[in-house]
């Protein structure tokens, strides 16, 4: 199941408000019984469909997943490759908004660098639907290894 939101430009201040609140909807969905850390995702992709994710936890701990991730894999699961934004609300279970910003671990930042352009896709970090901070995956994993490394001389990127 996806979301849809209409599409403007990159990404405007709206849509970060419409991401915003879809990322604080998936975090309820949190299975987070060992860490009480829940968080939620909310994945833009170009055409305008939202795929949401949380974080899954596991009773043997390491098969647990991110929110990023489950909304990643979803997408791609789903045949889609090419996303704008994700917004990720983040913070222990019961906390008020608006929540402190919670930044993707390094695990979700190389897997958003498999499949994002990090010189235009936006990582929103909110602490409520209206509080937030929109900034590029190229700022939160500099001097990334990427798809763009295991291409033949010539054709890489950096
Ligand atoms: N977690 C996420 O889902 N995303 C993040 O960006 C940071 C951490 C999850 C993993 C684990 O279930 C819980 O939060 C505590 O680390």
């Amino acid at each position: 199941m996806s979301q849809e939101i209409e599409l403007s430009k990159g990404v405007t201040h709206e849509d970060a408000e419409k991401l915003a609140a879809l990322a604080l909807k998936a975090r309820e969905r949190s299975y987070s019984p060992y860490s009480h850390f829940q968080v939620g995702a909310a994945l833009l992709a170009a055409d305008g469909t939202v795929y949401q994710g949380c974080n899954i936890e596991n009773a043997a701990y390491s098969p647990s997943v991110c929110a990023e991730r489950t909304a990643i894999f979803k997408a791609v699961s789903e045949n889609r490759q090419d996303f704008k934004a994700i917004a990720i609300a983040g913070g222990p279970a019961g906390a008020q908004l608006p929540l402190p910003a919670c930044s993707p671990c390094g695990v979700c930042r190389q897997v958003l660098m498999e499949f994002c352009d990090p010189d235009s896709f936006e990582i929103i970090l909110v602490r409520s639907q209206t509080e937030f901070t929109q900034m590029l995956l190229r700022d939160l994993l500099p001097l990334a290894f990427g798809p763009g490394n295991l291409r033949k001389k010539g054709k890489r990127k950096v």
